[in-house]
């Protein structure tokens, strides 16, 4: 199956199917009775599988991945818990990688550009959605590689992405903005995929998030297992921050480039192309566009204006007690020590507002 563009149907039974377990096929029903499990923040449970929480979706998907997903040399998967800025990323990591064929900086002569009129999740798949479904998506090529994203952890990829040599980005972002945002975003799906359901207060998905009981969760183990990767292999595994490409996005496009193997030429900087590529993905650009203003995502009802709220450092200030701030910062600390830190603080003079 190619990669589906019209979403209608697929997002219609993709629901339907996952919302009842009755549905599942019989091994994934025995899986499924056989795990520790919680209730789900969409769906009615999550299941906690060698360690992370998936919902049954998830599940499904990556356990097709692992039998079925044969990774290439040419890929390029960026991995990235849900509310870090994947959406970004993937739209810079598109525009990057299609640079010769679609002309950024040549967007004001009205050349069409396929992040125009695409969401970016529609151009870059994620595989465990795409598994969830078949056992055999076709994934697209552009300009001779495939970018794939997963939100899955490096534990539970397929083992071909480790033994290929396959390139894995992984993107970050401070937890306490990373909650907000999850938090958020799950009340819209709630509220327009579950019927109108109640939204969840802030207190619960908090508590929630701190023991690690969301989808793809817990983040510290996450974090890890892509984080030791890599220092231990860093021309395999790129560790980015949200916070750094914010402050310095054009550095760190720049070396993004060099990590694939296509790095800008001096021409390609004195002509604007990383300034068109980062006027085109930035958040006022992409929150604009009528395509994520009232389109739909491939495989829910949530519109994809969901992907984009603030897109800013330190929103988490407007919604968290200094005493929820500092049980996360203990987690974080805990977790992470003597590891070399891979989350970043919020800098303290990230304002209100
Ligand atoms: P906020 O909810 O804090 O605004 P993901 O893409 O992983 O789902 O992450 C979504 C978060 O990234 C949201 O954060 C969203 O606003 C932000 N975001 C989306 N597009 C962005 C862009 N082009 N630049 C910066 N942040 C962006």
């Amino acid at each position: 199956m190619a990669a589906p563009s019209d979403d209608s149907n697929i997002s219609k039974t993709f629901e339907n199917k996952f919302l009842q377990k009755d549905s599942y096929a019989e091994e994934l029903r025995e899986l499924m009775d056989s795990l520790p499990k919680e209730k789900g923040w969409i769906t009615p449970d999550m299941y906690n599988y060698k360690g992370f929480w998936l919902g049954s979706i998830h599940l499904q998907g990556a356990l097709r991945c692992q039998k079925h997903f044969q990774a290439q040399d040419y890929d390029i998967m960026l991995c990235s818990l849900q509310k870090t800025g994947t959406t970004w990323l993937k739209s810079l990591l598109f525009a990057l990688i299609t640079r010769k064929q679609y002309f950024p900086a040549a967007i004001s002569q009205q050349q069409i550009h396929p992040l125009l009129t695409k969401n970016p999740h529609e151009l870059i798949p994620g595989i465990e959605f795409y598994y969830a479904i078949e056992n055999s998506p076709d994934f697209p090529m552009n300009n001779g590689r495939r970018i794939l994203s997963t939100h899955l952890p490096g534990a539970l990829l397929p083992k071909s992405v480790w033994e290929s040599k396959c390139k894995l980005i992984y993107l970050c972002r401070n937890q306490k903005d990373t909650v907000v945002s999850f938090w958020h975003f799950m009340n819209k799906r709630r509220s327009s995929e579950l019927g109108g359901a109640e939204a969840m207060p802030f207190p619960e998905a908090f508590d929630r998030y701190c023991r690690g009981e969301f989808q793809f969760g817990p983040f510290w183990d996450h974090m890890l297992g892509y984080w030791k990767e890599s220092l231990e292999n860093p021309s395999k595994v790129l560790f980015l921050k949200y916070e750094e490409i914010k402050e310095e996005p054009d550095v760190h496009l720049k070396r993004i480039a060099a990590f694939l193997d296509c790095p800008f030429s001096e021409e390609e900087k004195e002509c604007g192309v990383v300034d068109g590529i980062l006027r085109l993905c930035s958040f006022e650009s992409l929150s604009n566009l009528e395509v994520n203003k009232t389109g739909k995502t491939i495989f829910r009802q949530t519109g994809n204006h969901a992907f984009f709220r603030k897109g800013k450092v330190g929103d988490w200030r407007n919604h968290m007690s200094d005493e929820m701030a500092n049980k996360l910062d203990q987690i974080v600390d805990e977790k992470f020590k003597g590891t070399g830190q891979p989350e970043r603080r919020v800098k303290e003079q990230a304002t209100r507002g």
